[in-house]
């Protein structure tokens, strides 16, 4: 089937995120989140939030997953889901919305909690005024 792999359901996304929520560690906060982001080349790469005793080093699911995927090649992504067992689904974080930004302006953000509560977004309405420089412009300076 054509374009198959990058048709993977947003329920399959949720469920890929909430996996990936049992590898959290967070001793700290006691917060769990998972995240699972897709690549437009149709690949999942999964993320936890990971804590430390030196609280500014915690980083949040959402950037796990994408560093993960940044890391091994994968550049564009067309959506994310994120899970928590919070009443409302959670959205992601200023930090991870602008790193999303960065790669993926268009992706879209799927939040849900463990009661199967989902609400959807683009990046674009939860980061309306990203910072962004023209990279051109300082070409050599
Ligand atoms: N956290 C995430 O992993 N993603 C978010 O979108 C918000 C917050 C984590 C960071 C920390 O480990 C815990 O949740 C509480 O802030």
């Amino acid at each position: 089937m054509s374009n198959s792999k990058a048709r993977v359901e947003d329920k399959n996304l949720i469920l890929e995120a909430k996996k990936a929520m049992k590898s959290a560690y967070a001793p700290y906060s006691n917060f769990k989140v998972g995240a699972a982001l897709l690549s437009r080349s149709g690949k999942v790469f999964s993320g936890a939030n990971l804590e430390n005793s030196s609280f500014v080093l915690t980083v949040c699911a959402e950037r796990i997953a994408l560093y993960k995927a940044l890391s091994l090649g994968e550049k564009d992504f067309t959506k994310i889901a994120i899970v928590a067992s919070s009443e409302k689904p959670i959205t992601p974080c200023g930090l991870c919305r602008q790193a999303l930004f960065e790669f993926s302006p268009d992706i879209k953000v799927i939040c849900s909690n463990l009661k199967g509560k989902v609400r959807k977004f683009t990046l674009k309405q939860l980061l309306p005024h990203p910072f962004s420089y023209d990279k051109k412009k300082r070409k050599g300076k």
